[in-house]
């Protein structure tokens, strides 16, 4: 068996936020789970980042190190020095969004030669969506299945879709709004999907923190 050495730190979580747009749902759930663990924690908002796909030239099967200069590479020191992940993403287009979907291929590095250096750490998965937020989970687990991560929970929530907000929503046919609400719809406050109206979500999120921190004391 093959482990990393002298990357474990001290019990932290690192919470990642694949939505390219920051402070919306998926950044706020991400957020309210680390703040629940009691452990020291980072946020990490993916938006912005430049995280390529995996190319598969296969050059970090000898070391366990991609080689791609992107910014992957301070994100890859950061995972391995956290016990507790956070990681959570955006349903576009009934599929996990790119960006997520990238920085989730680049963990193909800790793939090879048995490498144990994600084993045993503790993941909690965030998952959104305007009108199916259950479905980037999914996929974040299959992903993550390759590693020996302890999966502690999943926590899903409705995010407000841009079609809210991009001034065509109460007329075009084809967007979010009309798939809710159908014809006719007007636009209110009240319609619009907002993490605060979903008290039961931010619980979730909270209640699986906590175990996540629980999880990391016991570990200690
Ligand atoms: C390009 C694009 C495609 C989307 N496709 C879907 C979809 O297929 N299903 C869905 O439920 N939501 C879809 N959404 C809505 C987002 O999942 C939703 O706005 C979510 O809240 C985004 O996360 P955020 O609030 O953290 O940015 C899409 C949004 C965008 C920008």
């Amino acid at each position: 068996m093959y482990r990393l050495v002298g990357t474990r730190g001290g019990m932290n979580v690192l919470g990642i936020s694949g939505s390219p747009r920051r402070g919306k749902t998926t950044d706020q759930l991400v957020q309210h789970v680390l703040a629940a663990t009691g452990r020291e924690s980072e946020f990490i908002s993916l938006a912005g980042k430049k995280i390529a796909p995996c190319s598969a030239c296969m050059a970090c099967v000898k070391d366990n190190i991609c080689k791609i200069d992107d910014d992957m590479g301070l994100l890859r020191e950061k995972i391995l020095t956290a016990d507790g992940l956070v990681i959570g993403a955006p349903n576009f287009f009934s599929a996990l969004n790119a960006l997520s979907h990238c920085f989730l291929e680049r963990l193909c590095q800790f793939r090879h030669r048995d490498c144990q250096a994600l084993a045993g750490k503790h993941v909690v998965i965030v998952s959104t969506g305007g009108i199916e937020p259950e479905v980037p989970a999914v996929m974040i687990e299959k992903m993550l299945s390759y590693y020996q991560i302890n999966h502690v929970g999943t926590v899903t929530a409705q995010g407000v879709a841009s079609c809210f907000t991009c001034g065509q929503g109460e007329t075009c046919t084809t967007g979010a709004v009309h798939t809710l609400y159908g014809e006719g719809v007007k636009i209110t406050d009240n319609l619009i999907p907002d993490l605060s109206k979903q008290p039961d979500k931010i619980a979730r999120a909270r209640g699986l923190g906590q175990k996540l921190g629980k999880l990391l004391e016991v570990a200690m």
